[in-house]
């Protein structure tokens, strides 16, 4: 048995488990005895989804069973982790950890440990086993855990493993409104999930394991339409009611590679199978924009609202054509337009878009929040920009310092938030994620 396997064996011993129970101040007699027959019944492993003795005497879970999203799961072992070129489910939470001052090599290590092996519990469905509410497990609903690192892991663990665009973005002045509130973070957890309530609880779990080892420092709550609302294959719109990801890498040619994985020259992955992630959180004034017309709204973007074709074309998919004139002689797509000054100038210059909207109900809602305010008005609204690519500093970064110097979404939209983080590869099913940082 290795150091870490020593390290990590405790926790999946009932005994302690029951120690923690029973020392927790909290925890009834009767409540530790319930959570032992538990266990003990289900000889130490609590399996969920349809079918299995783990639904048994529970009719809620039965019931959901055949429902389509119940056990609709995404594998989490592989060359590349879940959660970035797989479709994005309707809720996704960003949470950013600072890691505790004195935290070493092994402490991280344990950490990565026991955070892999719960997301791989809890993406198939399954409890972990320090897990008291291990129903709440049993749907899966496309839960996707993905782990992203920040400067003090690579700091820490293997200073020469760190990739060289991993730091905050430039600052982009004349736009940005930044807050640390939203900023830097050690480690990234991001779940995505069909279904709020398996999302909330693996939030949970995973919060668990993080407890000795660091704090919270943000979570980002996002959402997107429900599963099932929309036609497969349907673009997503934001809360300004734009269909938002038309123009997208995809699976279904070698875009995903190319953009999000380095497959193609000019651009080198920080490692094989690994990619990058910047979160931007961008305020969206949702009060200034009720003050324009349809029209207005479509030549601040260069789509139409009402299906997303470019306003040289009729359908979504159509062509966008830069160079159409009105009779005047005008661009029918302006120079401010958002997809002129955000499309790509070089073939290397694109990024995977999976954001999330965000909606964050203020309590003293009073008034309609004036242009340039961020918090004022009904609501706290935006995007969760969510935006992947093999490297942020020649992908991402000409595009947000052209859309800084001109771009007409500006007037309603304010950035509050941005962190950089390195996505590592996916691990097999006996290791864990950033496993490979340890063998140098
Ligand atoms: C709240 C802020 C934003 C909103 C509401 C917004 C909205 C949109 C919409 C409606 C489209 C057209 C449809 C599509 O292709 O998806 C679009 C396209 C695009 N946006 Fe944004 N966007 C925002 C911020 C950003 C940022 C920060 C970036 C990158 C730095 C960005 C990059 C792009 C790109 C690359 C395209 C596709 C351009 C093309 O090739 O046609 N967007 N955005």
């Amino acid at each position: 048995m290795t150091d870490d396997q020593k390290q990590s064996a405790p926790r999946r011993s009932l005994w302690s488990r029951r120690n923690l129970l029973i020392g927790g101040a909290t925890a009834s007699a009767g409540a530790v005895a319930g959570v032992g027959v538990e266990l003990a019944g289900r000889g130490g492993t609590r399996e969920g989804g349809s079918g299995g003795d783990g639904n048994e005497g529970n009719p809620q879970a039965v019931a959901s069973g055949g429902a389509p999203l119940a056990s609709s799961r995404v594998e989490f072992h592989g060359k590349r982790q879940a959660g970035v070129a797989t479709p994005a489910p309707a809720y996704g939470n960003f949470i950013g950890l600072r890691l505790r001052d004195s935290i070493g090599r092994d402490d991280i290590k344990r950490l990565l440990r026991i955070l892999s092996e719960d997301a791989r519990a809890l993406m198939s469905g399954k409890a972990p086993l320090n897990d008291q509410e291990p129903e709440l497990a049993e749907i899966s609903a496309n839960l996707t855990v993905t782990f992203g690192f920040g400067e003090r892991i690579f700091d820490v663990v293997n200073p020469q493993g760190k990739p060289t665009w991993l730091k905050p973005l430039p600052a982009f002045d004349k736009i940005d409104r930044l807050s640390d509130d939203w900023g830097p973070a050690d480690l990234l957890l991001q779940l995505c999930c069909d279904d709020k309530v398996t999302l909330a609880h693996a939030q949970r779990m995973l919060l668990k394991d993080t407890r000795s080892f660091g704090s919270v420092h943000w979570v980002q709550d996002g959402f997107r339409n429900a599963a099932g609302s929309l036609k497969k294959g349907t673009t997503m719109r934001n809360l300004f009611g734009q269909i938002d990801g038309t123009i997208n890498p995809t699976t279904e040619d070698s875009s995903m590679d190319e953009v999000v994985y380095g497959n193609m020259d000019g651009l080198k992955p920080w490692v094989d199978g690994g990619t990058s992630l910047v979160i931007r959180r961008i305020h969206m004034n949702l009060d200034t924009w009720d003050e324009v017309d349809g029209p207005g709204r479509e030549d601040a973007v260069g789509r139409k609202i009402s299906n997303g074709a470019p306003l040289t074309g009729s359908k979504e998919t159509d062509p966008v054509d830069l160079s159409a004139k009105t009779p005047i002689g005008f661009p029918v797509i302006a120079e401010y337009a958002h997809i002129r000054r955000a499309t790509a100038k070089a073939p290397h210059e694109r990024i995977l878009r999976r954001p999330y909207n965000y909606d964050v109900p203020v309590s003293h809602a009073s008034g309609l929040a004036e242009a340039g305010s961020t918090t004022g008005g009904v609501s706290q609204t935006g995007l969760i920009f969510a935006s992947y690519q093999t490297d942020p500093v020649k992908q991402f970064v000409p595009i947000q310092q052209r859309l800084a110097d001109l771009d007409m979404l500006n007037t309603w939209t304010v950035p509050i938030g941005s962190a950089v983080f390195a996505i590592p590869p996916g691990c097999h099913e006996d290791g864990f994620i950033g496993d490979f940082l340890f063998e140098a």
